[in-house]
C-alpha cells in the first residue's frame, strides 16, 4: 500500500526531487538543523517509538488503548483535532494555532531534524494546542487515528515527485485519500495547496476519483495567511519570492 511504501523511500529526501534531476537539497539543510542545535522537544514532540506496538495481526490500534488526542491533556479533552501533514518547520502550526486556541493541531512530518524544530518551536512560544509527531502520515493515520474524530486535514505544499516512475510515491492518490475519508468528522475537510501544476492535476484527477466520499470546494485562505497567501507556510514564502503560480482546493466529506 502507498503508505507502507512511503517509509522505504525515506532516503529520496525531504522535500523530494522536485527539479527531477535526483538532488534532494533540503536533505543536507535537515542535517544541519539537527548537527548545529540541540533542541528540546519536552512536552510536545513524540517518536514513531513512542507509539503502542502493533500487536501481530493488528492492522490497527484499539482506541481505548491509544487516542493521540490524549497527548492534549485533560484539559483539552473534546475540543476539535485537525492534523497538519507534513509540518517542516511548523510556521504554520505556530501562526494559526494561536488564532484558533480552541482547537487541538497534530503536525505529522517524517524529517526528524524539521519535527524537533517545529517541536522546540513550539515549545518555546508555549503553544499548548500543538504536538509534533515524527512518523510517516500514511502509517500513522492508517494505525493509530480512530474513526470520525478529525475536523480538517491541512496538507500544504507536498513533495510533488515530478517523475513518472515516482509518481506512485506521491502522498495525494485515492487509496489515501479513501483512508483519511474515514478519519474525518461528517462534514470534515482535506485542505491542499501546491505550487506544482502536474501534482495539481494529479490531485483533481484522484479527486475525481473519490466523487462517491468528496465534494470540490474553493479553497479559503487560512486565518494565519498574510497579505497574498494562501497558508503562510515556509515553503509557500520561498515559492512566491520564486514567482511561482499556486493551486489549492479543498475536499470536504460528503456525509
Ligand atoms: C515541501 S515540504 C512542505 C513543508 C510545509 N508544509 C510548508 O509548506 O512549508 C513537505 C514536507 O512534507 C514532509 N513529508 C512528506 N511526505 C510525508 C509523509 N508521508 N509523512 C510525513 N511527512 C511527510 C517532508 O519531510 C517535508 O518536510
Amino acid at each position: 500500500m502507498l503508505w507502507a511504501n512511503i517509509t522505504l523511500y525515506r532516503s529520496g529526501g525531504v522535500g523530494g526531487d522536485r527539479t527531477g534531476t535526483g538532488h534532494y537539497p533540503l536533505l543536507a539543510m535537515s542535517f544541519s538543523l539537527s548537527r548545529k542545535q540541540g533542541f528540546d522537544t519536552t512536552g510536545v514532540g513524540y517518536e514513531t517509538a513512542d507509539l503502542p506496538v502493533l500487536l501481530p495481526g493488528q492492522s490497527r490500534v484499539d482506541p481505548t488503548v491509544f487516542d493521540p488526542r490524549d497527548w492534549f491533556g485533560p484539559d483539552r479533552r473534546g475540543l476539535p483535532f485537525e492534523l497538519e501533514i507534513g509540518s517542516g518547520k511548523g510556521t504554520f502550526l505556530v501562526q494559526q494555532s494561536v488564532l484558533q486556541p480552541g482547537v487541538n493541531f497534530l503536525g505529522i512530518e517524517y524529517a526528524r531534524a524539521f519535527c524537533r524544530y517545529a517541536a522546540d518551536r513550539v515549545r518555546r512560544n508555549a503553544i499548548a494546542n500543538v504536538k509534533l509527531l515524527h512518523a510517516e502520515a500514511g502509517f500513522f493515520v492508517q494505525c493509530y487515528i480512530p474513526d470520525g474524530i478529525v475536523e480538517r486535514v491541512h496538507i500544504y505544499f507536498p513533495d510533488p515527485w515530478p517523475k513518472a516512475r515516482h509518481h506512485k510515491r506521491r502522498l495525494v492518490q485515492e487509496p489515501f485519500l479513501r483512508m483519511v475519508h474515514s478519519r474525518l468528522v461528517s462534514r470534515g475537510c482535506i485542505r491542499l495547496a501546491t505550487d506544482h501544476t502536474d501534482y495539481f492535476e494529479w490531485m483533481c484527477d484522484h479527486a475525481s476519483r473519490v466523487s462517491d466520499l468528496f465534494v470540490v470546494e474553493p479553497f479559503e485562505n487560512t486565518a494565519s495567511a498574510g497579505e497574498g497567501e494562501l497558508v503562510g507556510s515556509n515553503f509557500e514564502r520561498k515559492y512566491r519570492r520564486e514567482g511561482r503560480p499556486f493551486h489549492a482546493m479543498v475536499l470536504r466529506k460528503i456525509g
